[in-house]
C-alpha cells in the first residue's frame, strides 16, 4: 500500500474510483454516507470541476483543495482523503474533511492512516481545526471520527430528505496539536 499526494494526472482515475466507492451509498447494509439518493450517487460534474481546480488553489486562498489517495500494489486506488477551506471568509485557520475507502479494503486501518497523514499535512500547513459532516447514520465514520479525537459540535435533525426518508447531520471538529 502507497500513501500519495493526488495530482492532475491521477485525477480521471480518482474520479473512476469516487464513482465506484459512491456507488455503495445506502446500498444494502452501508448507511448512507453521501447526501445523495442511491440511484444518482455519482460526483456531480461542477463539484469535479472545483475539486479538479481547488488542488491548484494556494492554501487558505478561497476555494483551496488537497487530497491523498492509497494505491494498492497494482497501482488502483484503495482509499482517499481530502481538504478543503470552508467557503465562508475569515476561515482561514479551517478545514473541511472528506474521505472513503474501497469497500474490500474497509476494516483495515487505511481510515485511520489516511486521517492521520491528512492531520498531520494541516497543521504543518498551518491549519489549526478540522471540521467535518457526516450523516448522523454513518456509525462507521463516526465511531473512526470518535476515536481520533473529533467531538460532536452540533446535529440538524431532518436536514435532508433522501429516498423518502430524513436524514439528520452531525458537525464534528478537532482542534489540531
Ligand atoms: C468510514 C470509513 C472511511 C472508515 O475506513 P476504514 O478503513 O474502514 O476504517 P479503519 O479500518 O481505519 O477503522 C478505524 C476505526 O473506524 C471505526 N470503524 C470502521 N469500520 C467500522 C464499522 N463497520 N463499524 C463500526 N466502526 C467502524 C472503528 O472505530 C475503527 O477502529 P478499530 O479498528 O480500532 O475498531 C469507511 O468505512 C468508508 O469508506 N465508509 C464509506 C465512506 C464514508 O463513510 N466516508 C466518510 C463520510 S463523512
Amino acid at each position: 500500500m502507497n500513501l500519495e499526494k493526488l495530482d492532475q494526472t491521477s485525477f480521471a482515475d480518482f474520479v473512476a474510483y469516487l464513482n465506484d466507492h459512491l456507488s455503495d451509498n445506502g446500498q444494502g447494509s452501508m448507511p448512507y454516507f453521501q447526501p445523495l439518493p442511491r440511484d444518482a450517487s455519482r460526483f456531480p460534474p461542477e463539484k469535479e470541476e472545483a475539486f479538479r481546480n481547488g488542488m491548484q488553489i494556494e492554501v487558505s486562498k478561497p476555494g483551496w483543495r488537497r487530497a491523498w489517495v492509497i494505491r494498492d500494489d497494482d497501482g488502483g486506488i484503495v482509499g482517499h482523503v481530502d481538504l478543503r477551506g470552508h467557503p465562508e471568509t475569515f476561515t482561514k485557520h479551517r478545514c473541511l474533511l472528506g474521505m472513503g475507502v474501497e469497500r474490500k479494503h474497509r476494516g483495515q486501518g487505511l481510515g485511520r492512516e489516511l486521517l492521520a497523514h491528512a492531520e498531520q499535512w494541516a497543521l504543518m500547513a498551518g491549519v489549526q481545526w478540522v471540521d467535518l459532516q457526516v450523516l448522523s447514520m454513518n456509525t462507521p465514520a463516526i465511531k473512526l471520527y470518535e476515536s481520533s479525537g473529533y467531538r460532536k459540535v452540533g446535529e440538524i435533525p431532518n436536514m435532508f430528505l433522501i429516498d423518502g426518508k430524513h436524514h439528520s447531520y452531525t458537525l464534528m471538529a478537532k482542534r489540531l496539536r
